[in-house]
């Protein structure tokens, strides 16, 4: 790994969901030592991490570290003071924009991510955006810690961010809405509560191992089904005609609407 040696990590927000997953992935990728690894909150000082620098002074950390991630919910760093002075600063936050980030916090290496819940299994997909004045070096500890939490992808605007606020950030959440949909209709059916959980909640985990595996194009795996007839078929054909496509539609541009809000009130 080109990340230079000994980086010193710090988690604003590290006792949070995604905050204490990033540290977890940093510390299992040895990205960062457990004593170079600093991590804040606000109200409870979590067990997790015992070798890692905890405190709930937020420029402590920022002082002794070079590299910061900020992962507090948007309303929250509203109100926070930190000043970053020249160093890298990685965003996790849903909304907030470059400019707004570099002037809060007085430093022009800005990188902007947006990783998900799955960050916490290491399978997150995590686009990204830097400044002009993020160098190669940056852009390899920021690959390193987004690696270590699943994919990463470089994107070319913040408008590609704000997109994918909804369509990534958010998408483990529509799966889970799916489940949901196929678990009340075989309750509605009469299965015992335990088996469709275990029904349905395997299918999901299937799926995703054979994507995993076989990475195909979407498109082709529907067609895939289509083309076997049968059941499959038919409930795909009946699920379309509902406006099952229109309805992800709506969805993800509400979440692009709301992105794009987000930002313009930061
Ligand atoms: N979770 C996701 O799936 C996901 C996906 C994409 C992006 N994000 C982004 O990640 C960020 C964090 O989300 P999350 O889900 O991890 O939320 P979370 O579980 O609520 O974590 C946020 C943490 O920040 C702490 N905090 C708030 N203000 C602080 C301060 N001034 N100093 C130190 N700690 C402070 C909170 O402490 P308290 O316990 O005192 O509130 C909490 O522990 C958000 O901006 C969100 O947009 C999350």
């Amino acid at each position: 790994m080109e990340t230079g040696k000994d980086v010193r990590i710090g988690v604003i927000g590290g006792a949070g969901w995604l905050g204490s997953a990033i540290a977890d992935a940093v510390l299992a990728a040895g990205i960062a030592k457990p004593q170079d690894l600093a991590l804040s909150y606000r109200s409870t000082r979590p067990d997790r991490f015992p070798d890692a620098f905890w405190t709930s002074d937020n420029q402590a950390l920022a002082d002794r570290s070079d590299v910061i991630v900020l992962s507090v919910r948007p309303a929250d760093w509203v109100d926070l003071k930190v000043e970053a002075e020249g160093k890298l600063v990685i965003s996790v936050m849903a909304g907030i924009r470059l400019a707004a980030l570099g002037e809060r916090h007085r430093t022009r290496r800005i990188v902007r991510t947006l990783p998900n819940a799955a960050a916490e299994v290491r399978k997150s997909y995590t686009p990204w955006i830097a400044t002009n004045d993020v160098s190669d070096t940056d852009r390899a500890i920021v690959r390193a810690i987004f690696n270590a939490c699943g994919v990463q992808d470089e994107v070319r605007t913040e408008t590609e961010i704000d997109y994918l606020t909804g369509l990534t950030g958010s998408g483990p959440a529509f799966p889970a809405l799916l489940a949901e949909a196929m678990m009340a209709n075989a309750l509605a059916h009469g299965l015992d509560r335990q088996v469709a959980q275990r029904a349905v909640n395997t299918v999901l985990i299937g799926t995703g191992r054979l994507l995993e595996q076989r990475d195909d194009c979407p498109t082709e795996t529907v067609q895939t089904f289509l083309d076997y007839r049968g059941t499959t078929a038919a409930a795909i054909e009946e699920m379309l005609s509902a406006g099952f496509g229109s309805a992800v539609t709506r969805g993800l541009a509400a979440a692009f609407r709301k992105s794009v809000r987000m930002g313009e009130a930061s």
